[in-house]
């Protein structure tokens, strides 16, 4: 199957062509797994202060901007950091409009500009995956880390499923949703083409190899589910739908779905623990389309 195979599957579908899939993996390759063939300018609102402690470990190859000015608005965290010692964190620094921009917010109220827009540097993820992987040069290498990482410390093994989807994958992704479950339903957990993440080949959906619990809530209780969202920020990845934050981001609980946006970012939002994109920057709650 080629790339955009992926797109006429469903949800439920995906699943099971997940399991399947990854047990013929299993059995075919052992540990290191190839499962399939398949393949603006809005001001922000919101900007704190760095820890002064980097996170650990960084991908190497991620270059990590330095903030020198203050947002505007976010007021400084109470802490024991001094003064003198501590970068602070400039939440202008990127645009969020710009789809080329590793802080663009995609959501039900902010779609992709242009609806087509296609990511200018996609590469091939080279990790385990059942449908290839293709994100744009950073994140690739991102994931690549993350995966490594989670097997040095878990002796366990993660493998992608989705990454990037082209605006005609999406249709049919989001079609397939739709004529399975209704558009109610759809609407929940598929965005709708033009405004998903994955067309920004900065969006990854995550299963454990072999999978438990793909594209399922209760993935966010496996070992793999639970480590990723403690230490996803710490190669600049964002858990980008909670389970708490439904009315925000308008997307049903999704542990497997994590969004490249930068370890400086990662780690601001990290330190203060704000979990939303919209949150934030500031930006309206997206629980609908307009
Ligand atoms: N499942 C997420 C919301 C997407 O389709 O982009
Ligand atoms: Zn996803």
């Amino acid at each position: 199957m080629g790339r955009d195979q992926q797109s006429v599957m469903s949800p439920s579908f995906r699943r099971r062509r997940i399991v399947a899939l990854t047990v013929v993996g299993a059995v075919l390759a052992g540990g290191a797994l190839v499962v399939g063939t398949i393949s603006g300018q809005a001001t922000h609102s919101l900007a704190g202060v760095v820890a002064s402690s980097a996170p650990s470990p960084t991908p190497a190859s991620l270059p990590i901007p330095v903030h020198t000015q203050a947002g505007p608005s976010r007021p400084a965290p109470t802490g024991s950091q001094h003064p003198a010692t501590v970068p602070t964190f400039n939440g202008s620094a990127r645009s969020i409009d710009d789809p080329t921009s590793l802080w663009v917010v995609v959501d039900k109220a902010r779609a992709l500009n242009p609806p087509d827009y296609v990511p200018p540097d996609l590469v091939d993820v080279p990790v385990p995956h059942v449908w290839e992987p293709r994100l744009r040069a950073e994140a690739s290498s991102a994931v690549v880390s993350m995966f490594a990482a989670f097997t040095a410390e878990q002796g366990l093994q993660l493998q992608s499923h989705s990454a990037y989807r082209s605006y005609p994958t999406q249709v049919d992704v989001y079609g397939t949703d739709v004529t399975e479950h209704g558009q109610a339903v759809a609407d929940t957990s598929t965005a709708r083409p033009g405004t998903s993440e994955h067309q920004t080949g900065l969006a990854i959906d995550i299963s454990s190899l072999p999978a438990e619990c793909a594209f399922e809530a209760c993935f966010g209780d496996t070992v793999h589910g639970q480590w990723l969202a403690q230490n996803a920020w710490r190669f600049g990845f964002l858990l980008r739908y909670p389970a708490d934050k439904v009315a925000i981001t308008g997307y049903a609980y999704e542990p497997w779905h994590f969004r490249y946006i930068g370890v400086d970012l990662s780690t601001e939002m990290h330190r203060t623990g704000v979990t939303t994109l919209e949150e934030f920057f500031g930006l309206p709650a997206a629980p609908t389309y307009p």
